[in-house]
């Protein structure tokens, strides 16, 4: 009886050892340029991300020295190589016989083409997670929406039922024995296969679809490539709009007794003071309650209560740069920030350079972005009347990754 799945390690191979004749060119289409690195780093790429995957065997054509640097570039000891052979199937082969050194018997192990750059991280998870104690394996797959035509001498012979019809996409996962005696038996009866679920189907056996990107396509003539870079482009505007946080925030206090006013640290001289606990800086304390607000760890308040006697008059950059510890903690990093102050008086366009250099210097944030506007509410209001100040603020951060 198999062990539960759980108990079941993964693995992978990549077979990478074609000559890519369709897409014509004198380089293989494995290494060609895609988005910022090559076609074989995206396929690469998304395996790496899984962090259940323990180790990748490369396959290579024999005396391949880019495909090795590469695997030795990407820097993950999980990545190991292996000689390739004349066909798919055969790399494949080769593939396992090196996993068989590592892998048990019954491991899984996900068979990826390396010609296929736009896989997403999170069909990966899928797929592994498809996987039930007794199942033979799982491919992922893309139902047909297209009519399909059957050729016949350059016209249709006939129309095929699309009905159940589905584009097999790899990564495809079986376990590492079984495959290998499957892809054996294959090659025995003199059968070539063109993925390795085929292989599994000669045996009676029957993997489970799992529904994947429709994009991850595999990369065969050169017109692909701009389809490719098309996907990957979209993905990463999409990672990189997910990891986006936005804050705003809001702060007011009255005037009171005094000569100055503080804001974002500096120090303004005004017929009246406000009335505060700390310094009264509206500007850092609505920046602060933006940046809160975007890390989604509430607000000014519940981080520096006014009934704690140490902030009794405090320089409110200290809470700046606390603030600026927790964002950096949280791994995320300052994309812009936009401040309006509220103010009848005093006037605050002589200031604003010297508030954004403070902002942007607590912040650890270049100073370009940090914007520091100032309006009056046209004597309306408590701003209007002069009996306070307010500012608001809205901030845009990014994981410190996304680049
Ligand atoms: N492959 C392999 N060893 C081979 C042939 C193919 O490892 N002897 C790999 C390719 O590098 C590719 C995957 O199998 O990642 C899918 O094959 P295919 O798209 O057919 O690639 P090529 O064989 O390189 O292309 P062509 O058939 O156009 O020559
Ligand atoms: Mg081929």
């Amino acid at each position: 009886m198999r062990p539960p799945a759980a108990a079941r390690r993964v693995w992978a191979v990549v077979p990478a050892a074609g000559r890519g004749e369709r897409f014509d060119s004198t380089l293989p289409k494995q290494y060609a340029a895609l988005a910022g690195a090559t076609v074989l780093e995206w396929a690469l790429r998304s395996l790496l991300r899984e962090p259940r995957i323990e180790g990748i065997v490369l396959v290579l054509r024999s005396g391949d020295a880019r495909g090795a640097e590469l695997a030795a570039a990407l820097g993950d000891a999980r990545l190991i190589t292996a000689s390739g052979g004349a066909s798919r199937q055969e790399s494949v082969l080769s593939g396992l016989k090196r996993l068989a050194q590592l892998a048990a018997p019954d491991d899984w192990v996900l068979v990826h083409d390396a010609a296929r750059p736009c896989l997403p991280p999170g069909d990966v998870r899928t797929l592994i997670d498809a996987l039930a104690p007794g199942s033979c394996g799982a491919v992922l797959a893309a139902p047909i929406f297209d009519t399909v035509k059957r050729e016949r001498d350059g016209s249709v012979s006939e129309t095929v039922d699309r009905q159940g019809l589905w584009r097999a996409l790899t990564p495809q996962v079986f376990g590492c024995a079984q495959l290998r005696e499957a892809l054996e038996q294959a090659a025995l009866a003199g059968v070539t296969v063109t993925d390795e679920a085929q292989a599994m189907e000669r045996l009676g056996l029957r993997p489970l679809l799992v529904r994947g990107s429709p994009f991850n396509i595999k990369v065969t003539r050169a017109e692909d490539l701009a389809v490719a870079a098309g996907f990957l482009a979209s993905a990463e505007a999409g990672r990189m709009a997910s990891s986006m946080r936005i804050g705003q925030g809001f702060d007011v206090h009255a005037f009171g007794d005094g000569d100055h006013v503080m804001l974002g640290g500096v120090r303004i001289a005004h017929h009246r003071g406000v009335v505060a606990h700390s310094d009264g800086d509206v500007v850092i304390h609505a920046l602060c309650d933006a940046l809160l607000g975007a890390l989604g760890e509430g607000d000014i308040g519940q981080h520096f209560p006014d009934s704690d006697p140490r902030y009794r008059g405090a320089d409110s950059r200290m809470f700046l740069r606390e603030v600026a510890s927790r964002m950096r903690a949280a791994g995320m990093r300052l994309i812009n920030a936009d401040i309006t102050v509220l103010a009848e008086s005093p006037r605050i366009a002589g200031h604003r350079a010297a508030i954004a250099a403070n902002l942007a210097a607590d912040l650890g944030a270049p100073l370009p972005s940090i914007n520091v506007k100032a309006t009056t509410t046209e004597r309306l209001g408590f701003v209007g009347r002069s009996e306070g100040l307010a500012a608001s603020a809205a901030v845009l951060l990014d994981t410190c990754d996304a680049k």
